[in-house]
């Protein structure tokens, strides 16, 4: 993890939060790289899921929401972890206990022996501590004018439940999907990003009728699952958990975690919940509307009274920066002395970053051969300037080529294509294949062709004239 850790802030991913004034436990910053990672995540999964859908529908809700939301979905009331206080110095600390990347003994919550703060041993009872940011609306701050911070996207499909289905005209099964900021105020942290107090959460609420809701969730943990393979993740590194009955959240009748094999354990990536009818019978009580489904069958089939009930939600759910901890862990190896066997490698370490060609921030990079020659130097700032227009792009002049070549398979830089003496000549470059090192000569006027089928996932060799 540490080496992941370190990678990640070298090369640009991740960032410690405020680092200049010492950091802030469980906040991140996304640097260049890591921001492309996330948004490539992002496309992927609404491409998959509304895109080539024909019945899920995007929305993009307000973070702050009337605090009644909270009040009926039960998170005022069930967010919460233990925790208990050092009476000396007032340090908090969660209550109950890890086992397995899970915390248990929730409700019957233990008691720490030492404060690991000032080593005091007397501690205040467990108390609960809501894990929502508190806030107010408007410029007065008394108890009236507090909401709260998101902690999950879903109440917001669920709030715009009936004017997605009417503007839309959507008839049952259909699915309100949206990406978005989500905030928790975590009390455990640690594993780098994998516990964070902001991320990025991309849910879908898919209504059904009730009924076909188990055999939805079945349908619908096998779709989730296979996208997280399809962002290249190895299979033996994804499992399932399913969560016993008696640790449901307040609203679900079923939950399967799916998780990864992550370098400090088995955790959560994503899941899928069948969370009943719930949330819109909850927030039809609290705001007075009518959140039912009318079901338009009902008004043509004989002898059947019309229909209108509400609709149980089959949700699949996962955190964006969780995904993106998971590819940059299963893409991460490492080649003691070296791929190119070089004398002066042996004894180093090659670090490669084997993204899917899909996801990798980095497409193409275009290197000169070398920077002090002008010529070469300017033909390779014009390959640049044609491909960027097509491709993610980085251009690199800095240090040996070798050098360079290793400091794009750190990155995960799917081609790199070089300028040489022969470019000068002929107008062909050179297209290195990040994980095979296999070089092929490419015409420049064909460059762009060729480089989209590598994307596409064609032979690399079959592209172009194999040099050595
Ligand atoms: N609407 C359901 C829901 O919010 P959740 O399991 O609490 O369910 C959804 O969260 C996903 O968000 C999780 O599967 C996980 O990937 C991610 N997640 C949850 N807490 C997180 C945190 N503190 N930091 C990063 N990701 C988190």
């Amino acid at each position: 993890m540490e080496k992941i850790v370190s990678l990640c802030k070298r090369r640009g991913f991740i960032f410690p939060c405020s680092e200049i004034y010492g950091g802030v436990e469980a906040l991140w910053d996304y640097g260049p790289l890591g921001s492309l990672l996330k948004n490539n995540i992002k496309s992927r999964w609404l491409k998959r899921f509304v895109q080539e859908q024909d019945n899920i529908v995007l929305i993009d809700a307000a973070v702050l929401m009337r605090p009644e939301v909270w009040k009926a979905s039960g998170h005022l009331e069930h967010f919460t972890d233990p925790l208990v206080e050092c009476k000396n110095c007032h340090s908090r600390f969660r209550a109950d206990h890890m086992l397995d990347g899970r915390f248990i003994g929730k409700g019957k919550a233990e008691t720490k022996n030492q404060c690991s703060q000032c080593g005091g041993k007397d501690f205040t009872p467990p108390k609960q501590f809501n894990l929502m940011f508190k806030t107010f609306l408007g410029p007065v701050e008394d108890e009236t004018h507090v909401t709260y911070l998101r902690p999950e996207t879903a109440q917001s499909m669920f709030t715009n439940f009936k004017l997605v289905q009417e503007s839309m005209r959507l008839k049952l099964p259909f699915g309100i999907a949206q990406i978005g900021r989500c905030f928790r105020n975590e009390i455990t942290t640690g594993n780098f990003t994998f516990r964070s107090r902001e991320f990025d959460i991309a849910e879908i609420e898919y209504f059904v009728e009730p009924g076909k809701d188990e055999a939805e969730f079945d349908f619908w943990l096998n779709k989730w699952e296979k996208f997280f393979l399809s962002l290249g993740l190895k299979k033996e590194n994804l499992r399932r958990y399913e969560h016993p009955k008696e640790s449901l959240a307040h609203y679900s009748k079923r939950t399967v975690d799916i998780e990864y094999k992550f370098p400090f354990g088995w955790s959560e990536l994503a899941g899928v919940a069948n969370r009943t009818d719930f949330d819109l019978n909850q927030h039809s009580k609290f705001s007075g509307q009518d959140l039912t489904y009318f079901d338009p069958s009902s008004l043509y089939s004989s002898g059947q009274a019309k229909k209108s009930y509400f609709p149980y939600v089959i949700e699949p759910t996962m955190g964006i920066e969780r995904a993106v901890l998971a590819i940059l862990c299963d893409g991460y190896q490492e080649i003691k002395g070296g791929r190119t066997k070089t004398t002066r490698a042996v004894k180093e370490i090659e670090v490669l970053l084997k993204l899917d060609k899909k996801i990798a921030p980095i497409k193409v990079a275009v290197l000169p051969l070398v920077r002090n020659k002008p010529e070469l130097v300017k033909k390779a700032k014009e390959v640049y300037q044609t491909l960027k227009l097509h491709f993610v792009c980085q251009y690199d002049e800095l240090g040996s080529i070798g050098r360079r070549y290793r400091r794009q398979d750190e990155i995960a830089t799917i081609v790199s294509v070089t300028v040489d003496l022969q470019t000068l000549k002929d107008d062909t470059v050179t297209c290195r294949d990040r994980d095979t090192m296999a070089q092929i000569r490419v015409e420049k006027s064909k460059l762009i062709e060729v480089i989209q089928k590598i994307l596409e996932g064609e032979e690399f060799l079959e592209l172009g004239k194999l040099v050595k």
